[in-house]
């Protein structure tokens, strides 16, 4: 039987040819090219994306898309303290080991997501940490999470998130319950637990808000630069994470973003794009329009980031439209239809997003050796 056509994959392949003079995009790519990773490769860069253990478990096609055009993946939230250890002392690997057990049957390399993040905080922590103990609490979580994965994960986003100038606390850091119970070196000290876990994995700070040109995003990044500057002196830190979460319709500005990045890397740390996506929920509901506009505006961030060989590659949040987090919560676009926001649509075809992927990594500046 004739494979079925989307005709939403109609529009987007027409729209794209109507719109393809407007984009430095260079021609649609035959879909049998090789997947993102391959090209990434070439360069010596990587490309990855986030895997919920549901969908790698139960979606034979979101499976054969991850293993086409991915290199690395990491868990969208199963490795979080929430999930695992809901109840004080009853740690439960199991969602995140059926990743970390794909990862390896599969050859691809693993990321740890995320030992300390002020969200998806068990609801017994808060009071605990609150308590005489509290830091060995702290610091025995970071152990645990760290340790269950080490020899299988090259790097580990050790603390995300921890910079929110809002808070009007020193140093711009988020008046976190962490903050608030460990005091400003909670940060270091999970660092430290980690490194003790694993001492060959890769540590990251990871963090959203220093991609466009505000001055909130400003006051960010400056923040960002501190704070990377005193776990490297204490020689902690090994990279930062630049979520990526863009939004069409923000004020890119890639000399300032560059200048960024090359600021990050003076500093002696490493530079990944760590949950990359593009929300559309400003854009208009045709199809074939928001993917062209997804795809330059991702265009041009990725140009402006990989053109900067301290950054080792691009893992997208995800990576079909069919699991997107943008589908969810206050970030569903107003109109109601699906976000078009990852590489590939709901039927695990490459769109538009994918093209500029592929021409951003095929584009981009090999990189040395590590
Ligand atoms: O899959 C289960 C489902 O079986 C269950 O019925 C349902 C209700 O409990 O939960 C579902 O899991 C949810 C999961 O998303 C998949 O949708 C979790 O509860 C929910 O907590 C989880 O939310 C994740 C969130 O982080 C919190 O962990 C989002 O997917 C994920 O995209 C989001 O990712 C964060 C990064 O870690 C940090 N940067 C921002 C980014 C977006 O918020």
């Amino acid at each position: 039987m004739a494979a079925k056509i989307d005709p939403t994959r109609r529009v987007t392949l027409a729209g794209l040819a109507a719109g393809l003079t407007a984009l430095p995009l260079g021609p649609l790519l035959a879909l049998d090219e090789p997947g993102l990773h391959a090209r990434a490769l070439r360069k010596g860069l990587v490309f990855g994306c986030a895997v919920e253990a549901r969908p790698i478990q139960a979606d034979g096609a979101f499976r054969d898309a991850v293993l086409r055009e991915a290199g690395l993946i990491v868990p969208t939230f199963e490795m979080k303290w929430g999930q695992t250890e809901a109840n004080r002392g009853a740690t439960t690997y199991d969602k995140s080991e059926a990743i970390a057990d794909f990862a390896t049957s599969h050859g691809l390399k693993l990321r740890g997501h995320a030992a300390i993040w002020h969200q998806n905080v068990p609801g017994w922590v808060p009071e605990a940490l609150g308590k005489p103990d509290g830091n060995s609490i702290f610091a025995s979580h970071v152990l645990d999470v760290v340790g269950q994965f080490r020899g299988r994960i090259a790097q580990w986003d050790v603390v995300n998130e921890a910079i929110e100038p809002k808070d009007g606390q020193p140093g711009s850091l988020r008046n976190s319950i962490f903050l608030k119970t460990q005091g400003r070196s909670y940060i270091a000290e999970a660092f430290r637990a980690a490194r003790a876990a694993a001492p060959e994995a890769q540590l990251y700070y990871n963090d959203y808000g220093v991609e466009y040109a505000t001055p909130y995003e400003d006051e960010r990044r400056r923040a960002t630069l501190a704070l990377l500057g005193d776990l490297r002196r204490q020689r902690l830190v090994d990279g930062f994470g630049i979520q990526g979460h863009l939004k069409v319709g923000n004020n890119f500005d890639a000399e300032r973003f560059r200048r960024f990045l090359r600021d990050v890397a003076d500093l002696g740390v490493a530079i990944l794009l760590t949950e990359f996506d593009v929300n559309d929920s400003r854009l208009e509901a045709d199809v074939g329009t928001r993917d062209i506009k997804v795809a330059d505006h991702a265009r041009q961030f990725l140009d402006a980031a990989l053109d900067e060989r301290a950054v080792k590659g691009v893992v997208a949040w995800g990576l079909s439209d069919r699991y997107t987090w943008l589908n969810t919560g206050v970030f569903r676009r107003p109109d109601g239809l699906r976000s078009r926001s990852l590489p590939l649509d709901e039927d695990m075809a490459r769109k538009p997003l994918w093209n500029a992927i592929a021409r951003a990594l095929d584009g981009a500046p090999v990189r040395g050796p590590k």
